[in-house]
């Protein structure tokens, strides 16, 4: 009996390595995606336009007549997804080998911010664990805690408009650094000119320099980060350091005020109190205390910029189609009645036509014209195409959303 089973095993194994022996052999002589050939040294780089990558990605997409585009930026591999059933069939249905993250060297490394949650590797026991601790935040029960600071937080910056409609920018930017600063630290902000808003202007200013796509030639050949920074041409070593203290301070600040209020007794509940002072008491150990502290950055990182943004291209679209405007007011006023008064986070699902609206909003103007770049971490086959292991994969969001060569209409709000 023992030896059947043997033997029954060798035979299940043999057969699964010849299926992948015979499955990797079949996705190698597939061809990889159409696009554009590069120079032999540095890919499509001189071919890269220096902002709005999406557009070009959008013109080589209707060139070659793919919504899966394969082009080489230096020596890595890119595959850009052009419209919602690629994203979807590749990052949502094969998430399990779609979720990794390319190592962006300049910022990951040499600026030391491979732990934030955005920038983990999906290989990394820490992706699961941040997820676990930001689901206690984001789950939709925990949400209805926020309705009370979302509300407040309204008010504020719509009678800071009333009374200064020229500084809306500022009203916005405040109102979402307060909330995610109150959800996620128990902080209050005191006016428009609040540190921590500079904080997270400074922060993001500082990513996005890191991040720029082809900036950094250490991002393509990672050997260049093992020289000295004395050296001439090393400009990068020298900035990345500048860069990694001052976004240590930055991001460390919000942790510490938590925990000196904690100390003081006098302290707000909030993500990062809770975590640290668990029910049942038991003390958190060094180790999860940086997980709670990087998870909270996380909030921090994803609620502003991306809020302040949608929120902007609103103002903007309401500005540019008052009849819009004026069908949402009109069935604000029919929801709140004929006391003038802001909705309630709990009557937002009477407001259809608003819901609506601003659905359009985030499809005309998308907060995030490429998302978060993906890596995926073994060879795959799409639609008869190679997608070669390693390769970053981007979702062109702006043109999903647009596709004006197939429809028109999608190109007006
Ligand atoms: C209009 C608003 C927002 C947009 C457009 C947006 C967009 C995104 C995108 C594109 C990603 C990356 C998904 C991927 O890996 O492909 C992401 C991840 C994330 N967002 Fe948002 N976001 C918004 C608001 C928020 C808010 C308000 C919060 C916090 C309260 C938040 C927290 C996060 C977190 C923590 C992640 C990382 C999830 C993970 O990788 O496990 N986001 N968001």
């Amino acid at each position: 009996m023992a030896l059947f089973t043997t033997i029954q095993i060798l035979l299940v194994l043999l057969l699964a390595s010849t299926v992948a022996f015979l499955w990797r052999r079949h996705v190698s002589r597939l061809s990889l995606p159409p696009g554009p050939k590069g120079s032999f040294l540095t890919g499509v780089k001189d071919q890269l336009p220096p902002s709005a990558p999406w557009k070009k990605y959008a013109t080589w997409a209707e060139h070659f007549r793919t919504n899966i585009l394969y082009f080489r930026l230096y020596n890595k591999d890119f595959v850009v997804l052009n419209d919602h059933t690629a994203v979807h069939d590749l990052l949502n249905s094969r998430a399990g080998i779609y979720s990794d993250r390319p190592k962006a060297w300049m910022f990951f490394e040499l600026c030391a911010r491979e732990k934030a949650v955005f920038n983990i590797s999906a290989t990394n026991p820490r992706h699961s664990q941040y997820r676990r601790l930001l689901n206690t935040r984001l789950n939709s029960q925990a949400m209805k805690d926020m309705y009370e600071v979302l509300e407040d937080e309204s008010e504020k910056m719509v009678k800071g408009m009333a009374s200064s409609p020229v500084d809306y920018e500022k009203y916005i930017r405040r109102n979402s650094v307060a909330v995610i600063m109150k959800v996620a630290y128990g902080y209050e902000v005191a006016s428009e000119n609040d540190h921590f808003i500079n904080v997270a202007e400074e922060c993001a200013k500082i990513s996005g320099w890191a991040m720029a796509p082809g900036r950094w030639l250490v991002d393509y050949y990672p050997i260049l980060r093992f020289l000295p920074s004395w050296l001439p041409f090393t400009g990068f070593q020298r900035q990345a350091e500048e860069w990694k203290k001052r976004l240590a301070s930055l991001s460390d600040e919000p942790h510490q005020w938590v925990k000196s209020q904690m100390r003081s007794e006098e302290y707000r509940e909030s993500f990062t109190s809770k975590l640290l002072n668990p029910e049942g008491g038991g003390a958190v150990s060094e180790a999860q205390e940086d997980l709670i502290k990087w998870s909270a950055g996380g909030l921090y990182v994803g609620a502003t910029d991306t809020t302040i943004s949608a929120m902007i291209s609103f103002m903007l679209l309401m500005a540019l189609h008052p009849e819009a405007q004026n069908k949402a007011q009109a069935e604000i006023d029919r929801v709140v009645g004929s006391h003038p008064r802001l909705p309630e986070v709990t009557e937002l699902h009477h407001l259809h036509y608003l819901h609506a609206m601003m659905k359009e909003v985030l499809r005309y103007a998308p907060v995030a014209n490429i998302a978060l770049p993906h890596r995926v971490i073994r060879d795959d086959e799409y639609k008869g195409y190679r997608i070669p292991k390693d390769a970053t994969v981007i979702a062109n969001v702006w043109y999903a959303s647009h596709l004006f060569t197939y429809s028109t209409a999608l190109s007006v709000f």
